[in-house]
């Protein structure tokens, strides 16, 4: 079981949708590879489609050796339909399953899914209980919120820990709260002091902007790891070591971007529109001079060719 052997604290990649695809996971793995990666969330009740079934495996599911330990994170609200999930997932080869019980757009929400669990505790027992039983040895971790509307951590934790997930995530804000808030760290502090000695892993969640920060945060409120999201886009360096992700040269940037380019067109050339890439190039082209002149330029390109014969054509001054 990976999680067992994972120095403290450890870093995970955070599951974002339409983001953290094969090729992002790729991109982060080769530069800067964190303990866990994590694949955007998929819909329990599509993987139990035999038609969507193989299309969500293409968008979402797939990942290579590199990426490992990976962990496929689901969602839903049919406890049968996680087992089922949970059994074709552990069939493609996944190190872990977690299940979301955070998310809160409101279509998810709508379904019962995501931070709607939070208010169904009874039902998000059952879920774990049967993604457990469905996915055969590989560990099931949740990822949650401190709350729906309010924060319920002394509540809801223990709840979740009563049916011992391996790990469990807070991101530390509400669900009302979206991301308009700062993460709430202390409440992410105390449900780790409610997990100590369940032998429940505790991961923070939230602003993240550095790994030092990561560290004091994990060491400050006595967490076993820390994930991050947000502050990984456009910087796969984010989980390296050394203090190479503070300051990355314009061209480390440019050569990063075409590698993420390139690992876009082989998995997705055929299945996803090019504008999916397009929302990264910002990311990547920041931070130095002439940063946003070179991106108008290479926001011209229609796919990955258009994106390499621009960067060759206009990056040669980066240094
Ligand atoms: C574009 C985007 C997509 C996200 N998709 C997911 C998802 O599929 N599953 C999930 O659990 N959280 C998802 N999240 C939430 C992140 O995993 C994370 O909890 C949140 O961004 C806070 O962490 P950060 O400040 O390090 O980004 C998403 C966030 C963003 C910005």
């Amino acid at each position: 079981m990976f999680w067992d052997k994972l120095k403290k604290p450890f870093f995970a990649l955070a599951p974002m949708h339409d983001v953290t695809d094969v090729a992002f996971r790729e991109a982060v793995a080769h530069f800067g590879k964190p303990d866990i990666l994590f694949t955007e969330f998929v819909s329990v009740d599509g993987l139990c489609h035999d038609k969507s079934r193989e299309k969500m495996k293409r968008y979402y599911l797939q990942f290579t050796k590199l990426q490992r330990p990976i962990v496929a994170q689901i969602w839903g609200n049919n406890p049968d339909h996680f087992f089922e999930a949970a059994k074709y997932v552990a069939s493609l080869g996944f190190d872990g399953i977690d299940i979301n019980m955070g998310c809160p757009d409101k279509s998810v929400i709508k379904q019962g899914g995501g931070a709607a669990l939070i208010l169904e505790p009874q039902r998000a027992k059952e879920i774990i209980e049967a993604t457990k039983k469905g996915s055969g040895k590989l560990p099931v971790s949740v990822k949650t919120r401190t709350g729906f509307d309010d924060a319920t951590i002394d509540e809801w934790i223990p709840e979740l820990i009563s049916v011992h997930p391996v790990a469990i995530t807070v991101h530390g804000r509400t669900k009302k709260e979206l991301s308009r808030v700062p993460a709430h760290w202390d409440l992410i502090g105390r449900a780790a002091s409610i997990a100590a000695g369940s032998g429940v892993y505790i991961l923070g969640n939230g602003d993240v902007s550095s790994k030092s920060e990561g560290i004091n945060l994990a060491e400050k409120y006595k967490l076993d790891g820390i994930m991050v999201g947000r502050s990984v886009l456009g910087n796969p360096w984010f989980f390296s070591d050394k203090d190479e992700a503070d300051y990355v040269s314009a061209r480390k940037r440019i050569e990063a971007l075409g590698y993420h380019a390139e690992k876009f067109d082989e998995y997705f050339s055929e299945i996803k529109r090019f504008a999916h890439f397009k929302k990264h190039i910002k990311g990547y082209l920041s931070g130095f001079d002439g940063a946003k002149e070179l991106r108008s330029k290479i926001m011209e390109a229609k796919n990955s060719t258009d994106l390499k014969n621009l960067l060759d054509k206009y990056s040669g001054r980066y240094i």
